[in-house]
């Protein structure tokens, strides 16, 4: 595979082969290995037109400890603020060698168009409300990690499904890899074509919880809706929102996920995102070896 564009386009195999790479990789970084050679004299864009702390960060590490020499863009303060397209700031990087380019932007679609424009390898970092393939990548492994399996997981994604890149990559992900995914939303948050979506579908997040290992909590995207449509922050916590006699319900061994920036007593009360059952550091802390692998899979053969 050339570029990572889509988190349906992986085969269980290919899936599979990622975790396993970034189980391998989890050492690096760690006192006594730095560094792996793999990636010395390959150069890597992340080129960000959306803003993003764990993302970034954690490509531009991940690519550094493959010793690759990386380069950031973000299109605050960059020649896009002139009017420069997508194209000609994608011809402009491949121009200075890039190998591989990971790409953000507010445009769904927009890591798929870059990849017919450059030679390297796109990854895509979050295209508008369409995909997140490293995101969900990251929250697979972080769930095997801690529950030991993926397959007959039962999985409940909560919250803002409409405008989540997340959710359609993890309901494309976790399915390919055996596991059931419900998404728990009121009707005003889910797209139209969801029934479509190889996944179950409740409004009820109470009649859910008992039944689930892996609770996926989503942020409201305030700056993809209109000021109108966001809900008041107590309605939609009391239907929605993740706390502490909601856990309780939830059976012993089950986790809350968060892919981050959490709003804290929105969807998720501070006594759960600070409880050992969350898992939003380490995931954070996962999606840097996750990172590591997709890369030296995409671009580390000769
Ligand atoms: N989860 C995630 O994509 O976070 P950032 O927007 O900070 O990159």
């Amino acid at each position: 595979m050339r570029h990572l564009l889509s988190a349906g386009d992986l085969s269980r195999d290919e899936a599979v082969l990622v975790l396993d790479t970034a189980a391998e990789l989890a050492l690096v970084g760690d006192r006594s290995v730095k560094k792996l050679p793999t990636l010395r004299g390959r150069t890597v864009v992340n080129l960000f037109y959306e803003d993003s702390t764990r993302t970034r960060t954690s490509f531009e590490l991940a690519a550094k400890r493959l010793s690759a020499d990386v380069v950031n863009f973000s299109a605050k303060g960059s020649s896009v603020s002139k009017g420069e397209s997508l194209k000609d700031t994608a011809l402009t990087l491949q121009a200075m060698g890039a190998d591989g380019v990971v790409i953000r932007h507010s445009a769904s679609g927009a890591a798929h168009r870059l990849a017919g424009w450059v030679d390297g390898s796109v990854l895509n970092a979050g295209d508008g409300t369409h995909e997140h393939p490293t995101q969900a990548l990251l929250d697979a492994y972080t769930m095997r990690s801690r529950l030991g399996r993926l397959e007959g997981l039962r999985v409940a994604v909560v919250g803002d499904i409409l405008h989540s890149r997340v959710a359609r990559s993890n309901v494309l992900l976790l399915t390919t890899l055996g596991a059931h995914v419900t998404l728990v939303a009121p009707p005003t948050l889910l797209p139209v074509s969801v029934h479509t979506w190889p996944c179950e579908v409740s409004y009820d997040l109470d009649a859910v919880l008992p039944k689930t290992d892996v609770v996926m909590m989503l942020r409201v995207q305030a700056e993809r809706m209109h000021d109108s449509f966001f809900p008041s922050v107590r309605e939609y916590s009391r239907g929605y929102g993740m706390h502490g006699e909601r856990l309780a319900r939830m059976p012993e061994d089950a986790i809350v996920m968060h892919p981050g920036p959490m709003v804290r007593g929105m969807e998720i009360s501070a006594e759960v995102a600070d409880s050992p059952r969350c898992t939003v550091t380490e995931q954070v802390a996962n999606g840097v070896s996750l990172r590591m692998a997709v890369l030296y899979l995409l671009l580390g053969g000769s």
